[in-house]
């Protein structure tokens, strides 16, 4: 994904700017070899009318970052507007004009044998062009994996832990290899979770449904804000209850939601069509909401968006070091 990446974006690193090809990491890094960072992914939105890439929801998306955090008692010294306009900063130095990807990442940093904690942690943010991710423009069809969710009592699923990443990564791989686009994991008591790397919707009846924060999702920025715009923009009832397989193949719609896919319409599951088969009207219009909302074309959810290119100050040089 990031094999065209140029080794010479800057890149914030240990506390400072640098080329992404002077970033590096030692082989006996403690999260290297146990997992134990904590990441975050934002984009940024070109607007071409207004010559302006505007972030999308970044206060939220760094506050969910220093709250994960703390999961692994790693403290991130800069509030999440610094880091909003850290990152502002890193895009324009980069001079990207056109959409961005931002992945923030916190580790524990300290090379030693041993899985015990200590306090030494690094940070680092990379932004780079918008990678190519699943192309879901013409529906998706999704396959229940046999891998089942993490559990919050093994690994915290909400927390975006490096670690926890080998459960989607094991069921994407698995999907893939059986023929499906994306995989759909269950929890352990055998309810609908989300999808390898975004949460799922389902409309039934009229009304739009997602499993609860307490069923080991993530706790979706990109869901937050589609369940904001289907109860203001479109009216609908938005319930979070507990999803039974079966009803994945009963019900009219199903999509997915995430930074990376946006807002992916899944069109088949397990080999069955999802309603009609083809792509529903709630989730085409909920799809064409979010691309008007991210873009900055939507006056209501401007709040939602971060002019990139305009005078926002820098974070002073020595709050870097
Ligand atoms: C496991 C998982 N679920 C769901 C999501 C969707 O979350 P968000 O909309 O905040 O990107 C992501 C992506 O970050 C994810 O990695």
């Amino acid at each position: 994904m990031t094999d065209s990446l140029n080794p010479e974006t800057i890149v914030f690193f240990e506390n400072r700017l640098m080329p992404l090809s002077e970033a590096r990491v030692g082989i006996l890094t403690h999260a290297l070899n146990y997992g134990t960072g904590v990441f975050e992914g934002l984009r940024g939105y070109w607007n071409e009318e207004e010559n302006q890439l505007l972030l999308m929801r970044p206060r939220e998306h760094f506050l969910r970052w220093k709250q994960n955090c703390g999961i692994l008692r790693i403290e991130v010294p800069w509030s999440a507007a610094e880091l909003g306009d850290l990152t502002a900063g890193l895009v324009r130095r980069n001079g990207f004009r056109g959409d961005v990807y931002i992945k923030p990442l916190a580790y524990k940093s300290s090379q030693q044998i041993g899985i015990h904690m200590d306090g030494q942690n690094a940070f680092a943010i990379v932004a780079m062009p918008a990678p190519a991710y699943l192309d879901s423009s013409q529906g998706l069809h999704a396959g229940v994996t046999s891998w089942r969710r993490i559990e919050d009592n093994a690994i915290p699923g909400r927390g975006k832990i490096c670690g926890s990443y080998v459960n989607g990564a094991l069921a994407s791989d698995e999907a893939r290899r059986n023929g499906f686009d994306e995989a759909i994991l269950l929890t352990e008591a055998g309810h609908v979770a989300e999808a390898a790397s975004s949460n799922i919707f389902l409309v039934r009846h009229g009304k739009l449904i997602t499993p609860p924060a307490n069923e080991n999702i993530l706790e979706g920025i990109t869901r937050d804000s589609v369940m904001e715009l289907a109860r203001k923009e479109l009216r609908l009832e938005v319930i979070e209850r507990p999803v039974d397989r079966t009803e994945l193949y009963v019900c009219d719609e199903i999509f997915f939601t995430g930074t990376m896919v946006e807002l992916a319409p899944v069109i088949r599951v397990d080999h069955r069509p999802v309603g009609s088969g083809q792509i529903g009207p709630v989730t085409a219009e909920l799809r064409h909401l979010y691309t008007q909302a991210a873009r900055g074309r939507l006056e209501a959810w401007r709040h939602w968006l971060m002019p990139v290119y305009e005078a926002v100050e820098e974070l002073s040089s020595d709050r870097l070091r």
